[in-house]
């Protein structure tokens, strides 16, 4: 390995995936191992915050070791460990938190928090290696649905975010009430694929001069026609309302990041986050780009929902223009952008 190169080991536990990886340089991703839970809380139908800290307790270590061997490096050709510290379920971050520190301390290494949606943007990173800032954002998961200008790898801007709930919320809300379970956004996705999105319709909340969402809204029209059809007797065709409600949630989301890229003259736009996965919003997104004349990116799906290559790239950001934290950082569950 050439002298020049740059290891950031980088850990994430914010939510229900324990996962570590090493990444050269910010670009390269030479390990990404994810423990997930998402099968141990479908049961619960959600993350159950307790038992998430404890299996990423039993998780940490051992993904931390199989990340460093398949990168097929050691603990000292690290040069700096990488954490998210926040957003996050407080004690889902403080194990992550903990274990880097731990290393950071033992190994006489540097630490380097990262914030979780820093990283879901830096995912692009790794998945387009000439992509440079300045570009948009849509930044949308199941915390989270921001349209973000990202003026360079650690400063950024929020132009509007929701006002009530995420994308990924919403969409993972509905999933549950029509039966598809947890966790809701890939099963809808997939539920919705041959489906009709003109046949069923939902709220529009529309803010004039304002790039903000609002899904409460739309997510209490999509209840009430389901309770409305329940006590009719009328079937639901799922297939046609996964897609008429993803549809138009990701009609809602393209609609304003047009607005942005309009507002801004920027004409880049990533995609980040879990929801940065559904299909519905990427083939909207791409058609809409086409007649807007901007460029769209997104993660590969494996690096849109949650995972530690992106953590490990944004800490390289932050670790290369001199960014150390001390072992007295804390976990910040609603940190901001
Ligand atoms: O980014 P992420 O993994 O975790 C958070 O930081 O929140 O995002 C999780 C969210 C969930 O709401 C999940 O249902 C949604 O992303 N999601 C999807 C898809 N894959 C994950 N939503 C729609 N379509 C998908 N294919
Ligand atoms: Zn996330």
């Amino acid at each position: 390995m050439a002298d020049k190169d740059v290891l950031i080991l980088g850990i994430e536990s914010s939510c229900d995936e324990t996962a570590c990886s090493v990444v050269k340089n910010g670009r390269v991703m030479l390990s990404n191992v994810i423990a997930s839970q998402a099968d141990f809380h479908e049961k619960y139908g959600g993350v159950v915050p307790e038992l998430a800290s404890r299996m990423h307790v039993d998780a940490v270590y051992p993904t931390i070791k199989e990340a460093l061997s398949v990168a097929n490096v050691s603990l000292d050709d690290i040069d700096a460990i990488a954490v998210t510290y926040g957003p996050g379920l407080v004690g889902a971050l403080l194990v992550g938190l903990s274990a880097a520190k731990g290393l950071a301390y033992s190994a006489n290494k540097p630490l380097v928090g990262v914030n979780h949606m820093h990283g879901h943007i830096a995912a692009n990173y790794l998945c387009h290696p000439n992509l440079e800032p300045p570009f948009l954002c849509l930044s949308v998961s199941g915390g989270h649905s921001e349209i973000v200008r990202v003026d360079d790898y650690s400063s950024m801007t929020i132009l509007g975010c929701t006002r009530d709930d995420a994308a990924g919320e919403a969409i993972d809300k509905i999933a549950r009430v029509i039966g598809l379970g947890y966790p809701g956004g890939p099963k809808m996705d997939k539920a919705g694929r041959n489906g009709n999105v003109d046949a069923y319709k939902f709220s529009s909340t529309h803010m004039k001069d304002s790039l903000d969402f609002s899904f409460s809204g739309i997510k209490t029209s999509a209840l009430n026609q389901l309770n409305e059809m329940k006590m009719r007797g009328i079937e639901i065709n799922i297939a046609d309302f996964a897609a008429s409600y993803q549809h138009h949630i990701a009609n809602e989301l393209v609609r304003n990041t047009i607005k942005a890229v309009k507002n801004t003259g920027i004409k880049t736009v990533c995609l980040a986050g879990g929801v940065s996965a559904n299909s519905f919003l990427r083939a909207l997104i791409d058609e809409e780009a086409a007649k807007n004349k901007f460029k769209v990116y997104y993660p590969d799906l494996k690096l849109c929902t949650d995972n530690a290559a992106m953590i490990a790239c944004a800490g390289y950001y932050e670790y290369v223009r001199g960014v150390r934290h001390g072992l007295d950082l804390n976990a910040v569950p609603s940190l901001s952008l």
